[in-house]
């Protein structure tokens, strides 16, 4: 790598992933880890977060270490330590972030605390020539949003979830379907070979004239739907299920389009633009509205420590990090809003 590059070291452990990756200044992934707990979870039908909390502590050393070992770095070629902290389930954020501070004062490096949401926010930055402003869908398993990213740092909230998210919504009704979790790749692919009108979901919100989601209310629905009709065919059930989350996405993104006309870029980001029928559908829209459309590659959409370590760049380019010995001053978060509704 050249000198005139900065490298950060992320590491993520706000949900069910232990990840850590180092990536520079000049986009480059030059090392990357996952340790997915999902086989550890999928017995339960979801993330239990005091099996994540312990799933992390044993995970932790071994993926840092390896990261490092895979980018043939030590900590002295490190420029900056970024590490989620918040939200997300409690336990495995001081996990992830106390093992940072330590990184970070042993190795005597600046420190960035970052916003989880932030790294979904600005991960599009990392594979694509991808200028401020854009007008964002983050949709994950935690959280469903329409953000106008302004630059790091700077986010206007213009519509949320009232209830469950996006992801939230696929992982429920893939239980219900006894699908496995996570349940989002698992109802796209039962999607591919369904019919998408076999089965009427409502769409909550969306004669509305605002930016917000609600997903419960499908829940609710999938749940009756499957008690009337018992041996309905999931692929059917999954792709109507599928096209409605579409269809309530389009209509949304439609408002937030005439709240900010000048945005010419729309991006989608978090575990939920992994989906294909799901970006294909962003895409159409950006075009015939005249905009470019971004998301991160597939394997940055779910949680991962590239991410953090491109927020932590961003951040620590902006001048926005702390000292190692004020790794104290910051308090992990479960709940850390990226932004206010403005
Ligand atoms: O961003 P993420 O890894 O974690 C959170 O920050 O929450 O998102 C995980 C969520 C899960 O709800 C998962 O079911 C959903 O992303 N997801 C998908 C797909 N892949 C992951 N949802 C729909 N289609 C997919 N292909
Ligand atoms: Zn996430």
């Amino acid at each position: 790598m050249q000198k005139n590059k900065i490298a950060a070291i992320g590491i993520e452990s706000s949900c069910d992933e232990t990840a850590a990756a180092i990536v520079d200044s000049g986009k480059n992934i030059v090392a990357h880890t996952i340790y997915s707990q999902i086989p550890e979870h999928q017995k339960w039908g979801g993330v239990v977060p005091e099996l994540a909390a312990r799933a992390h502590v044993l995970a932790i050393d071994e993926v840092v270490q390896k990261t490092l070992a895979d980018a043939g770095m030590t900590m002295d070629d490190i420029d900056v330590v970024a590490a989620t902290a918040g939200p997300g389930l409690i336990g495995g954020v001081i996990v992830g972030w106390e093992f940072a501070s330590g990184l970070a004062m042993s190795a005597n490096k600046p420190l960035v605390a970052v916003n989880h949401l932030e790294g979904h926010a600005l991960t599009p930055r990392l594979n694509a020539d991808l200028e401020y402003p854009y007008l964002l869908l983050l949709a994950s398993g935690g959280h469903s949003q329409i953000l106008i990213v302004n630059g790091v740092g700077d986010y206007k909230l213009i519509g949320e979830t009232l209830d469950d998210s996006a992801g939230e919504a696929f992982d429920k009704v893939a239980k219900m379907l006894k699908l496995g979790y996570p349940g989002g790749p698992a109802v796209e692919q039962c999607a591919k070979d369904g019919d998408p009108k076999a089965f009427d979901f409502p769409r909550p919100l969306c004669n509305q004239n605002n930016c917000d989601f609600s997903f419960s209310g499908i829940k609710n629905a999938a749940r009756n739907l499957i008690d009337k009709t018992p041996n309905a065919n999931v692929n059917d059930f999954c792709a109507s299920f599928q096209q409605t989350v579409i269809d309530i996405i389009i209509n949304r993104l439609t408002n937030a389009i005439k709240i900010a006309p000048d945005i010419k870029t729309l991006v989608v980001s978090g575990g939920v633009a992994a989906n294909q029928a799901i970006r294909a559908a962003m895409e159409r829209m950006a075009a015939s509205n005249g905009m470019m459309f971004a998301a991160p590659p597939m394997n940055l959409c779910t949680d991962n420590g590239a991410m953090i370590a491109w927020a932590g760049i961003e951040n620590y380019l902006a001048g926005a990090f702390i000292l190692p010995e004020q790794a104290g001053t910051v308090a992990p978060r479960p709940r850390w809003p990226l932004a206010g509704i403005g």
